[in-house]
């Protein structure tokens, strides 16, 4: 008797597990079963695959936190800024200009969104992994899921406008965050990924 229960129980779980990957799209996986967040895409609305990621930049700490929380842990952290810089010199800054002042797409370094979700880092990360219109193709065959929210800490940093309006900063990051300016001394590009930001380990 009390065997039935607990099996039925359990196929109950299943179930409810089953049908909530079902809903987030990104199947019965590991993967499915940790994104706490609901992803979707930019244009369409539909929900994300985010199987279709790389392997590899899938369990760093960040993605982990981000899947659970919708927050970049990478933001104004100065150690990955640099990473973070190189990545979108070489996947980012030919069409959207070398600051993001913008170019064949719209510039990313104030507070006007044509997508106002990309004022928040689920939007961002959303409109990067599955793209959005015309030459804004999805990233997750170029970038992987850490890569990307390296590449988004970057966009954050080039933000140019009144703190104010940086919305997706922490009150305390806002309190500190100095508008980007390119004429001054800021942080290099760095090709080196390091441990602190999803890099392999030791
Ligand atoms: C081949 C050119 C191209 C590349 C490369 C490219 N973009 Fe875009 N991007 C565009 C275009 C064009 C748009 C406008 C699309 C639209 O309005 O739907 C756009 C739109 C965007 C938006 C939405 C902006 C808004 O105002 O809502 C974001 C965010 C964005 N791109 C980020 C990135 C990032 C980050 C990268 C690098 C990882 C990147 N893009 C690479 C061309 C590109």
């Amino acid at each position: 008797m009390k065997k039935t229960v607990l099996t039925r129980k359990a196929a109950v779980l299943l179930l409810a597990g089953a049908l909530g990957a079902g809903v987030a799209g990104v199947g019965f996986t590991d993967l499915g079963a940790r994104a706490a967040i609901m992803l979707t895409n930019t244009v369409t609305g539909q929900p994300l695959d985010l199987a279709e990621a790389p392997e590899e930049g899938r369990d760093t700490k960040a993605v982990k936190t981000f899947l659970e929380t919708g927050v970049n842990i990478y933001n104004e952290n100065p150690a990955c800024l640099a990473k973070g810089h190189e990545l979108f010199l070489s996947m980012c800054s030919g069409c959207h200009g070398h600051y993001a002042e913008g170019k064949i797409g719209p510039g990313l370094n104030d507070s006007y969104w044509t997508y106002p979700k990309n004022e928040t880092d689920q939007g961002l990360f959303e409109t990067i992994f599955g793209g959005a219109q015309g030459q804004m193709g999805p990233m997750y065959g170029a970038l992987n899921m850490n890569e990307m929210l390296l590449v988004m800490s970057w966009v954050r940093h080039l933000y140019k406008d009144d703190p104010k309006g940086a919305t997706w900063l922490t009150p305390e990051q806002r309190s500190k965050f100095t508008p980007f300016n390119a004429n001054a001394k800021h942080i290099e590009p760095a090709e080196e990924l390091t441990a602190a930001c999803g890099g392999p380990a030791g």
